[in-house]
């Protein structure tokens, strides 16, 4: 057993948060206030006069994802403390985005579309060239809505993929429980013909990886800053567009301690940090020195170039240079 702590399950997501009130309030007003803004468009778009097939698009698309959400929110609303609601301290800017992160990681990772295929398929393809076959078990934080760590799970035993959203992992649940998910990513420009304008996407987990799944990965909430897991309890932690989330130091030790004597650390990813402490944003060179000088030796340090959760229906996409690093834990 892997785990050093109970869950609280919720809507069936497992949820290892040591303050669960304060943790459900904070993902309740953050989903809530997401709404808030699909409200707002929908609001908006009534009263358009011109361009009505336009709104009359972008209207279908932000409904279907203002009735996804309150699916999301309705077995949290009757168990939230009002209290802690009140109090949520997390930065209220920050937290409307125009399509919930969430979609755009489904529209990668779950619709099939060959330019989220290509974007997996390398990747996943280049880092499995620097491990070995006999490690038993992994550990992917920040997974997101997953796929990436069901594309590893044929080289593990087991597999533990965890984040701090309480939405990735319900989605995956979701997904896991039904035939398919539908949402839209609407985008009011960068884009050829009113086709493109809010498309329809139709996400579902193909039943062979969800056997695979059931089996082999657990999918849980946690944050990366208090794991639940033993010391020394894993052969493999990835750390896929995640390195950039929350400085290093923040989680390093943490980190290193569930990691194996003998294990590895996989980083892969642009180092695009989304905190804006410069003196935490490390060069490659820097974060592959610090895991040298605390007992890692690396294993591969190159660049892969790919494109970034792109979406065909528009215009514009992202194409990062990704640093993959593996480093092995000295024994
Ligand atoms: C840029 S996304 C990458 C998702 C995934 N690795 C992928 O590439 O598909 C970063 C993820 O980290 C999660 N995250 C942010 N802070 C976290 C924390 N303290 N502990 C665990 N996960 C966290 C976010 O919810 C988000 O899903």
């Amino acid at each position: 057993m892997v785990y050093n702590k109970e869950f609280a399950e919720i809507d069936g997501v497992k949820i290892f948060i040591d303050d669960i009130d304060n943790y459900l309030a904070e993902s309740y007003f953050l989903l809530f206030n997401h709404n808030k803004f699909n409200e707002a468009k929908l609001l908006n778009y009534i009263d358009q006069q011109k361009r009505k097939e336009y709104f009359k698009i972008l209207t279908e698309a932000y409904l279907c994802n203002y009735n996804n959400v309150i699916e999301t929110l309705s077995p949290l609303k009757p168990i939230v403390d009002t209290d802690k609601l009140l109090n949520v301290t997390t930065n209220r800017g920050n937290n409307v985005n125009m399509t919930l992160k969430d979609y755009l990681y489904l529209h990668r990772d779950w619709c099939f579309y060959d330019e989220g295929e290509n974007q997996i398929e390398s990747s996943v393809k280049l880092i499995k060239s620097y491990l070995p076959s006999d490690l038993q078990n992994a550990l992917f934080l920040g997974c997101g809505v997953g796929r990436l760590s069901v594309e590893f799970s044929d080289i593990f035993q087991k597999v533990y993929s965890t984040d701090k959203s309480y939405s990735m992992i319900w989605h995956i649940n979701k997904l896991m429980s039904e035939k398919s998910f539908e949402f839209f990513t609407p985008q009011q420009k960068n884009v050829y013909s009113l086709q493109e304008v809010a498309p329809k996407h139709t996400a579902f987990i193909p039943d062979t990886l969800k056997n695979t799944i059931n089996q082999k990965v657990d999918f849980f909430v946690s944050d990366v800053l208090n794991l639940p897991l033993n010391e020394m309890s894993i052969d493999a932690a990835f750390s896929i567009y995640f390195t950039d989330v929350i400085a290093l130091k923040l989680w390093f030790d943490k980190l290193n301690n569930v990691i194996n004597k003998g294990g590895y650390f996989i980083h892969f990813g642009p180092l695009d940090y989304f905190f804006s402490d410069e003196s935490e944003m490390l060069t490659a060179v820097e974060f592959k020195t610090f895991f040298e000088q605390n007992g890692y030796t690396t294993i591969t340090d190159q660049i892969l170039i790919t494109s970034h959760l792109n979406d065909s229906n528009s215009m514009c996409f992202k194409v990062y240079r990704n640093w993959l690093f593996v480093a092995k834990k000295d024994a």
